[in-house]
């Protein structure tokens, strides 16, 4: 049904995603910027010991600030995603973005003034507030974006998230070459420039509008909501909308906000709050940084000769079928492209490990069997498992619940990436060639859990989701006026009871 509804999407709507995007470009290049310039980053804190020390660093100090460098990224991350809710309830979505990209500009400018200040603990604590930074984007982006479009499209405009992270992904792969900003001299630049895209989302951000929704439903502000409307549809008509989120709204102010321990203790949040992490888990567990994070190692080990094209071909294959999903997500839903990547990932991870056995007993042919399977790997990955996590936690959860849901998923999100960054090079050295065996058999186990438990969230309104698990089917009536549903309504209606 509402399939057929008239899709609005106007140059006004698509200026205030893209302006949103732009955080999530940050999370991507932040993501790929700190592989490429390694060698660099430890010939630097080598010189900045001997001048202190007038000794050179030793290999273990060495290998511990720069594996500090990487990891604390990680450690900011988990801190920004879990403090988003608190911040985009206080302040607003748009507020909120425009406030944390001061973290950028700390963050960035730290990192590029470290050679000339002589400080390698410049770059820690510079990739400890971009970590923080783009913790805050990865829930601030993707909460917008749900709250602004059009229920038909609001899982290929969530996509967007994903695809600005992988394109983020891409530009620090080639801005990171030797050639161009990954030389002696220039790296630091290379890690300052992400102040250059926070000061451009700065100068477009008070052009967008606020998320009708947060000043409808947290603010009661109906006439403003309106206007935003209005201006994002490109209609007068904006009655449908304008219900939708009153029905929302009515049954809010029972529910009020929803902090994160009152998420965790009321049972009609538990079964998709549980989907909402486990999603996360899948697309984390799934191997995808090992991928991300090694690749090079990984070619080199196959015998691939020029590795650092292979990891930008990398780089541009999940660019491509991240636009794949985008056209895919609206047609063929969540939940089955969700179950197509997670079975696709799992048996490219299997021809990963033959390739990698095979090159090892002397079929060096075969490392292009390998490159093959990694593409296969990153392109299945990007299907579901990339884009859908980010957008669909927005989806499963109502204005009130919704800042807190994405906050522990974030968080979750996070600290599976950090876990698997940590982990891997010491896996490897475990497992040898059969270390992708450890996602395979993960990615059979989120598979089955996909296929028992996720719903599809297709199409549905935010409200008609919660129903969903409340329990109850929907209510007679779609009136304004309708009182706020009865307690046969689990959620959102009036969480407060359910209380265990
Ligand atoms: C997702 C993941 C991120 C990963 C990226 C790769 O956004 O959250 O950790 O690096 O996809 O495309």
């Amino acid at each position: 049904m509402v399939e057929e509804e008239k899709k609005q999407v106007t140059g006004y709507l698509l200026f205030s995603l893209a302006t949103a995007v732009i955080g999530s470009l940050q999370f991507g290049y932040n993501t790929g910027v700190i592989n490429a310039p390694e060698q660099k980053l430890r010939a630097f804190f080598n010189n900045t010991w001997m001048e202190r020390y007038a000794e050179p660093i030793k290999p273990g100090t060495c290998t511990i600030v720069w594996s500090l460098s990487v990891a604390i990224f990680s450690v900011g991350g988990m801190v920004g995603s879990f403090s988003v809710g608190v911040m985009a309830d206080r302040f607003g979505r748009k507020l909120s973005m425009f406030l944390v990209n001061i973290l950028a500009v700390i963050g960035g400018l730290l990192m590029g003034f470290s050679t000339i200040c002589s400080s390698y603990e410049m770059v820690i604590a510079g990739r400890l507030v971009i970590g923080l930074f783009c913790g805050l984007f990865t829930g601030l982006t993707p909460m917008y974006v749900g709250e602004l479009s059009p229920t038909p499209l609001r899982g290929a405009f969530g996509t967007l998230h994903q695809l600005g992270v992988v394109v983020g992904i891409l530009v620090a792969q080639i801005f990171g070459l030797e050639s161009l900003l990954g030389s002696d001299k220039l790296w630091p630049l290379l890690l300052a420039l992400t102040v250059v895209p926070a000061v451009l989302q700065c100068i477009l951000l008070p052009f967008c509008p606020e998320s009708p929704r947060f000043l409808l439903i947290n603010q009661n502000k109906e006439e403003q909501a309106r206007k935003a409307l209005v201006r994002l549809r490109g209609t007068e008509d904006v009655s449908k909308d304008m219900q939708e989120m009153k029905e929302e709204s009515s049954k809010m102010a029972m529910e009020k906000k929803v902090t994160i321990l009152e998420l965790f203790r009321t049972a009609a949040y538990r079964q998709p709050l549980l989907i909402a992490v486990m999603l996360h888990l899948s697309q984390q567990l799934s191997g995808i940084n090992a991928v991300f994070y090694y690749s090079t190692g990984i070619f080199e080990s196959a015998g691939v000769t020029q590795p650092i094209y292979a990891t930008i071909g990398a780089g541009a294959v999940n660019t491509v079928f991240t636009v794949v999903s985008l056209f895919l997500v609206e047609r063929v839903g969540r939940r089955t492209l969700h179950l197509v990547g997670l079975a696709g990932m799992a048996i490219s991870a299997l021809l990963m490990t033959i390739a990698l056995l095979l090159v090892g007993k002397g079929y060096s042919s075969l490392s292009y069997l390998s490159i093959g399977a990694v593409f296969l790997f990153v392109a299945m990955f990007e299907m579901g498992p990339g884009p859908i996590p980010w957008f669909i936690v927005a989806e499963l959860f109502s204005q009130g619940p919704r800042p807190a849901a994405i906050a522990v998923a974030g968080c979750c999100n996070w600290t599976a990436n950090f876990l698997v960054g940590v982990s891997f090079p010491k896996l490897e050295e475990l497992c040898g060639p059969y270390v992708f065996i450890i996602f395979m058999i993960l990615l059979i186990f989120f598979f089955i859990f996909t296929f028992i438990k996720v719903p599809e969230t297709k199409g549905k309104t935010f409200d008609e989701i919660a129903r969903e698990f409340g329990g109850a089917p929907p209510p007679p009536t779609t009136s304004v006026e309708a009182p706020p549903t009865s307690s046969s309504v689990t959620l959102p209606a009036s969480p407060i009871k359910e209380k265990v």
